[in-house]
């Protein structure tokens, strides 16, 4: 069943029904201040740091679902009945309801007893404020007395300490009201120079900033006394829970509309400036006050939004196409793309299944997602590689994650996750590749963010590589260390306490463990590295890494291949797993993919003898699953990837990041229906029709759907943050597309279904618009470029001269 549907034009996906299988959500803001926003208007809001800088609370596992967001109650003063129009929290039936998720905006509507209800919810580009411009229209044939209640519950900015310190935080809570704003300022008296605020642009009937008068004890955010009796109670919070809310009386004519404009905003002041009078303990407003002022005007938030939308336009305007498959269009020229963005801002650290107070940006995503958004923001892409780069440690190692507002490694956490490095190196040649500014290389950047230890970012680079060149393991092939891409794949430790990390309590020296997929990633990345070294004219890096390539994919052909299928690794014990020698975990999905697309057994068929295994062992319907036969108990020596039941997960289940390494594989071999069949199976808008087993978002990748081993085959969990994100993309455009940024130039390769006849694109690509249009002549997959009626030699447009803005390329292939 559906709960919505897709509007292409406008760019936003119209939920129909509030009871959608899961909270479906979206994303307010591009820069500094974000938001999470579901289609009842749950969530929260954050600067910059989900964790570090909360501003309202969410509860997670609430029963019900969803609990806490930017709730707006209507009561009808005539009878005193009221209603949410987003229908959370009241869930009083609405007679028409829509949710229109937009790029990097949500806009609820309602009507319910004739009262309509829009409320656009934004972030406007630059500022740290997001709007929720509420328009009330009375549809009645009578004058409508309405009054509007607002409601957010603030959070005391250390997400993890507001919900588990209590005997601080219920006397910390603070506030001010000075000129009908809600000044939330908990802190502000001693170490922080921040503040929350919120503000109305009507004239305030009352308000509440203390939760339990607002809500009357014992009562949740569905009946709040305050809303039922229609009177706000004034209330100032000292301590316990500060709220903000805010009662406006609404007097509406037959026909009658109003706008009413609420402003949520974070807000710093010099630590020399932060009271006024100096000396006082007020909040100096001086500097915020011209910014509420500004944003509670309706033109001001009208021409916001317009901006808002340009910037998207802008963005998505990279790349578009124009394919026989309505799903593969509006994934990649909307949706896709977004959601790559998305992960941009916030790596894996808020989500609906990520609570933002657990991990920070993590090194290895961070690159990784980089492929999916540098030809979008090249400029952030840039200074993303430089922090990154940045917290590398001397040995050439990473920490795993970095916190976002810090820029700094993570030391709970720590390092040793093997295969980390090397995306450094995937991820900077996705920028070269993507700007051909190679002057990056030189740009001298710290190791563990200490002053004076720069080096330019190309030694970075070859640090990078020579970690795992230090680190080889008996058979040769590099030393997995606490994990490699599989974070659950934890052979070194042996962890029999509960409550204890899988990741990080390492009890064995590590010196034995070995991973086949960080050999085929060493492969892919010491590629890029000849090329970037070649570039350089620096020979002996030239060399060194060519041979280093050429003897690790010898040792992948010696002890990293089963004879139908490449090997997972060799446990601690010297034991191999992923091989036909073992009765669980025989065949696992990352190898394939890596390793092939590496390019390791593509000319001798190797490569489809593997492919042709991951068909008939782990392709299933609704994707591919990570391994089988799944692990029926717990593994004392393979960790984490075991303590998840059969099908869920990394033990089995469909990890939607890893199914477009097997796309890219296919099209190495040019097989371009299996590698679009892989692309349908997991496409999130193909899976728009089943969306009582999906569940997850119909617009956005989810990170797993469990695996054919699981009693809930086919439903999607971990939706919006996830490398399946960017590697999705990088499969459809550049592998099966075959848009490939080159350091020479745009190339044109597709390996696409037999069936279609062509597609065409627009690629915005170093300052130059391509349009290519894609011809099929023939049944295989060779291009012939064809610019002006001339043919060009090989599949790489030659960057043109400078004056040209625009180049019509004909791709025939057959
Ligand atoms: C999850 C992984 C994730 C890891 C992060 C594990 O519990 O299963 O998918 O990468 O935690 O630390
Ligand atoms: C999610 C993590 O963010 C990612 O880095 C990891 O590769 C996968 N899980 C697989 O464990």
């Amino acid at each position: 069943m559906k709960y919505g549907h897709f509007d292409d034009n406008a760019r936003e996906y119209v939920i129909t029904r509030p009871d959608t299988p899961l909270p479906w959500i979206n994303y307010l803001g591009c820069e500094s201040f974000f938001g999470l926003i579901s289609n009842t208007a749950g969530g929260y809001s954050f600067f910059k740091d989900a964790r570090l800088r909360r501003l309202t609370r969410y509860r997670y596992n609430n029963a019900p679902y969803d609990m806490g967001g930017r709730y707006i109650y209507l009561r009808d003063n005539a009878d005193g009945k009221f209603w949410s129009p987003s229908w959370m929290p009241v869930r009083s039936a609405l007679d028409e309801y829509t949710c229109r998720h937009g790029m990097g905006y949500t806009i609820i509507r309602s009507v319910s007893r004739q009262i309509e209800a829009e409320t656009r919810y934004f972030v406007p580009m630059g500022e740290n404020l997001e709007i929720w411009e509420l328009t009330l229209t009375n549809k009645r044939e009578q004058a409508a007395d309405i009054s509007v209640f607002s409601a957010v519950e603030f959070c005391l900015w250390d997400a993890w300490d507001d919900s588990t310190n209590f005997q601080r935080n219920f006397s910390t809570g603070q506030v001010e009201l000075v000129d009908e704003v809600i000044y939330h300022k908990t802190e502000y008296r001693e170490r922080r120079d921040h503040f929350a605020y919120f503000a109305c642009s009507e004239k305030l009937t009352g308000f509440d900033t203390q939760r339990e008068d607002f809500l009357g004890a014992y009562r949740g955010w569905d009946s709040p006394a305050v809303v039922e009796a229609g009177e706000s109670s004034n209330s100032v919070a000292h301590g316990w829970q500060p709220i903000g809310s805010q009662h406006v009386k609404v007097q509406l004519k037959a026909g009658e509309s109003k706008k009413i404009i609420f402003i949520l905003g974070y807000h710093e002041n010099r630590k020399d400036a932060k009271f006024d009078p100096p000396g006082s303990q007020t909040i100096n407003k001086k500097t915020v006050k011209l910014i509420i002022d500004k944003y509670l005007q309706p033109k001001i938030v009208e021409a916001a939004f317009i901006a808002l939308r340009n910037y998207w336009t802008e963005l998505l305007g990279k790349l578009r196409v124009n394919t026989p498959d309505m799903h593969t269009n509006r994934m990649v020229n909307i949706w896709n793309a977004y959601q790559c963005m998305i992960t941009f801002n916030m790596s894996r650290s808020a989500s609906y299944f990520e609570s933002g107070i657990g991990r920070g940006m993590g090194y290895r995503d961070s690159n990784q997602d980089l492929l999916g958004f540098v030809h979008m923001i090249p400029e952030r892409a840039r200074e993303r590689i430089l922090d990154l780069a940045a917290t590398q440690l001397k040995n050439g190692g990473a920490y795993h994650q970095y916190q976002p507002l810090t820029k700094r490694g993570n030391n709970d956490v720590g390092s040793g996750f093997n295969d980390d490095p090397a995306w450094l190196v995937l991820a900077v040649a996705a920028y070269l590749k993507e700007t051909g500014d190679w002057t990056i290389l030189d740009m001298p950047v710290q190791y563990e963010n200490e002053i004076g230890s720069e080096t330019p970012l190309y030694e970075h680079l070859q640090c990078s590589l020579q970690y795992t060149l230090d680190r080889l393991g008996p058979n040769d092939l590099p030393l997995i260390g606490r994990a490699d891409w599989n974070d659950c794949l934890n052979l070194n430790c042996f962890s029999d306490t509960p409550g204890q990390s899988f990741q990080t309590t390492t009890n064995k020296d590590g010196k034995v463990a070995e991973s086949v997929f960080i050999a085929g990633l060493f492969v892919l990345a010491a590629k890029e590295m000849v090329e970037i070294a070649k570039h350089r004219h620096d020979a002996d890096e030239t060399k060194k890494m060519q041979n280093a390539a050429l003897r690790m994919e010898e040792t992948v052909w010696k002890s990293g291949w089963d004879g139908e299928w490449f090997r997972r690794a060799y446990d601690d014990f010297g034991h191999v797993l992923g091989s036909k020698e073992n009765k669980e975990g025989q065949i696992f999905i990352e190898p394939q993919g890596i390793c092939i697309w590496a390019g390791l057994g593509v000319e001798d068929g190797r490569a489809q003898k593997a492919l042709d295994s991951v068909a008939k062992y782990l392709a299933t319907p609704h994707g591919i699953v990570l391994q089988q036969p799944a692990f029926s108990k717990y593994y004392l020596h393979l960790g984490e990837i075991s303590s998840y039941p059969p099908g869920y997960k990394e033990n089995a289940g469909i990890f939607c990041h890893t199914n477009p390494w097997i796309m890219i594989a296919e099209t190495k071999i040019g097989r371009g229906d299996q590698a679009f069949d892989y692309y349908t199976r997991i496409n999130p808008s193909k899976r728009e029709e089943i969306s009582d087993l999906h569940k997850c978002e119909p617009y956005v990748y989810p990170q797993m759907i469990a695996g054919k081993d699981a009693p809930t085959h086919g439903e999607a969990k971990n939706s919006w943050l996830s490398g399946t994100a960017a590697m999705n993309y990088v499969a459809i455009t550049q592998a099966i597309l075959g848009i490939q940024p080159q350091y020479d130039g745009l190339a044109i390769n597709p390996v696409i279904p037999s069936g279609w006849q062509g597609f065409e694109v627009v690629r915005q690509f170093r300052g130059v618009r391509y349009e290519v249009s894609v011809r099929r002549k023939g049944p295989g997959n060779t291009v012939l470029l064809v610019m002006g009626g001339e043919p060009v030699s090989g599949t790489v447009i030659p960057i043109p001269a400078r004056n040209v803005k625009t180049l019509k390329v004909t791709a025939f292939i057959g």
